[in-house]
């Protein structure tokens, strides 16, 4: 098939998905022909609509002549010269090293490896051999493809962040940390991060137009197989961004359910978890083509829910409403046993954090029991009770705590999540007083506190008095240490792995008990 444009090689792309094959393991079949009146080599922008549309070959003929002329008139112009540019395969280990110095914040620009030939006659064009070369470059870059792929378990991620006017840089460079780390919890290897500043975000695809090509373009010279974005994305938005580059697209929001999916160990969290995955999925059923398929396995395709993306969906609503029923009576179960807990009256106290602020090791430490610890985000999903003796050293007398981890807080925690975990987090309402634990060891702990504070703030029954605990203090410089001290003079400091300040945190719990109880 001949396809014309009128344009230069960039104006006339073709968009990713309706190129008959594209992948970073193959080029997509079309050779691109482009005559030019200067007598230049392709410039740059001609260079990359190559890469991005995963050319063949592109030649760029130098035409000029005596009677051509630029009104159209005659056309007796004739090929002085041409160029013959095709793409080759970068080594694995460039690439991977070139991204991990980049990794560090910046959004340098991949640039493709390409190459392009010295001026050649018609002649001398006609004699290559297209196929062949065009052979010997897709077996390379087929090997270079299974190189990268050892672990197909592992996305290769991108990921894209929006830094508008209200975001300062640090509050935007946390986002993006806390995001990284959100796929790498997830299981993806975060190849690089690309950044934009604006003022609004782009209705249609978030970022602008150049940088949605950018994204393309560094996606495929990295192998990567799927783009993260820093925000909630909507359908549109998807459609349009995954039509544009090629690959699958993803919110954070997607990612976290995809992390919730994996980890929900009881019937209540995996059923919150589906629960939330069908009605995130239910706006995004049409639309993705059979490229974008959630089928294959990775971010956003795991979980209860993936087996009906086919089904109608009608039978989705049906089945929404019926594993809310399910929640709703868990939930009714739960809030009796909840009564059952107060009738004894065992003061109870929900340990609330930040994810990853060490909640399970702590109570781990205190009670020996044994809650999955792992230096992810999200480890925890279920409220996890436990009963904690406290003895008296001067009275020796015992008492009786209950202690219940909750799921761990992020910023922003999408508001679908909210709801999907309100039973976890209705222990927190539930209980007579919380211990609000927090990474002092990370740079953003002050922030942690306030967006906990937040999301408790937004909670319908207000939770009890709480007790703010600063853990892993083996971790924390003495400035640190201060500022903390200073800040929250009530604070008690602990390092839970390593069991400093335990006894004083029981201590500071049964007061904070007492004061609860009494205030009943
Ligand atoms: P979520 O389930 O994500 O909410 O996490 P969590 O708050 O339950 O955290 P978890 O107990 O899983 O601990 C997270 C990581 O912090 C683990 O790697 C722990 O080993 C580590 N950690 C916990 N306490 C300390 C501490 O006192 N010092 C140091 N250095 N590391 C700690």
């Amino acid at each position: 098939m001949i396809r014309v444009g009128v344009g230069t090689p960039r104006q006339t792309q073709i968009p990713p998905l309706e190129l008959p094959r594209y992948g970073a393991e193959r080029l997509s079949g079309i050779r691109c022909i482009a005559t030019h009146l200067k007598p230049e080599p392709p410039n740059e922008a001609a260079l990359t609509a190559m890469a991005l549309q995963r050319l063949d070959a592109l030649v760029v003929l130098n035409i000029t002549g005596t009677g051509f002329t630029r009104r159209g008139g005659g056309a007796a112009g004739y090929v002085k010269e041409a160029y013959l540019a095709h793409l080759i395969p970068q080594e694995s280990e460039a690439l991977l090293a070139s991204a991990a110095l980049s990794q560090a914040g910046s959004s340098t620009v991949q640039t493709p490896s390409w190459s392009v030939s010295p001026p050649l006659s018609l002649d001398e064009l006609t004699q290559q051999d297209f196929l062949d070369l065009v052979e010997n470059l897709e077996a390379e870059f087929q090997r270079e493809f299974v190189a990268q792929q050892v672990d197909i378990d592992h996305d290769r991620v991108l990921i894209v962040g929006v830094m508008t006017d209200e975001m300062t840089p640090l509050r935007f460079h946390d986002t993006l940390a806390e995001l990284a780390r959100l796929v790498e919890t997830a299981g993806g290897d975060v190849l690089q991060t690309v950044q934009q500043k604006r003022s609004r975000i782009h209705p249609q695809t978030v970022v602008g137009e150049g940088k949605v090509q950018e994204v393309a373009l560094t996606a495929q010279t990295l192998g990567a197989n799927l783009v993260v974005f820093d925000r909630d994305l909507s359908p549109a938005q998807v459609r349009n961004l995954e039509a544009q580059i090629g690959l699958r697209v993803v919110d954070r929001t997607e990612v976290i359910l995809d992390i919730f999916a994996q980890r929900a160990q009881s019937r209540a969290g995996k059923l919150q978890v589906e629960l939330a995955q069908l009605e995130y999925m239910l706006p995004r059923l049409t639309g993705r083509g059979l490229a974008m398929s959630r089928l294959g396995g990775g971010i956003g395709t795991r979980g209860p829910g993936e087996t009906k993306l086919e089904t109608e969906r009608r039978a989705i609503q049906r089945r929404i409403s019926r594993l809310q029923q399910e929640v709703n009576q868990l939930q009714a179960h739960r809030s009796r046993l909840r009564q059952r807990r107060q009738h004894r009256e065992v003061p109870s106290v929900a340990l609330v954090g930040y994810t990853n602020a060490g909640k399970s090791t702590l109570l781990n430490a205190l009670t020996n029991a044994e809650v999955y610890t792992a230096d992810q985000l999200f480890a925890t999903l279920d409220p996890t009770t436990r009963r904690l003796v406290i003895s008296h050293a001067e009275t020796g007398e015992h008492e009786e705590i209950l202690l219940t981890d909750t799921v761990g807080f992020i910023h922003e925690l999408p508001a679908s999540l909210m709801d999907a975990f309100r039973a976890t987090l209705e222990e927190v309402t539930e209980a007579d007083a919380l211990l609000h634990l927090v990474d002092l060891s990370h740079p953003a702990w002050l922030s942690h506190i306030r967006a906990v504070r937040e999301i408790l703030a937004q909670m319908p029954v207000t939770p009890g008095p709480a007790l703010v605990a600063f853990n892993k203090i083996d971790q924390v410089n003495s400035e640190t240490l201060a500022l903390a001290r200073e800040e929250f003079p009530l604070a008690v400091f602990i390092s839970a792995s390593q069991r400093l300040g335990l006894e004083t945190l029981r201590h500071r719990l049964t007061q904070l008990i007492q004061y609860a109880v009494d205030s009943r």
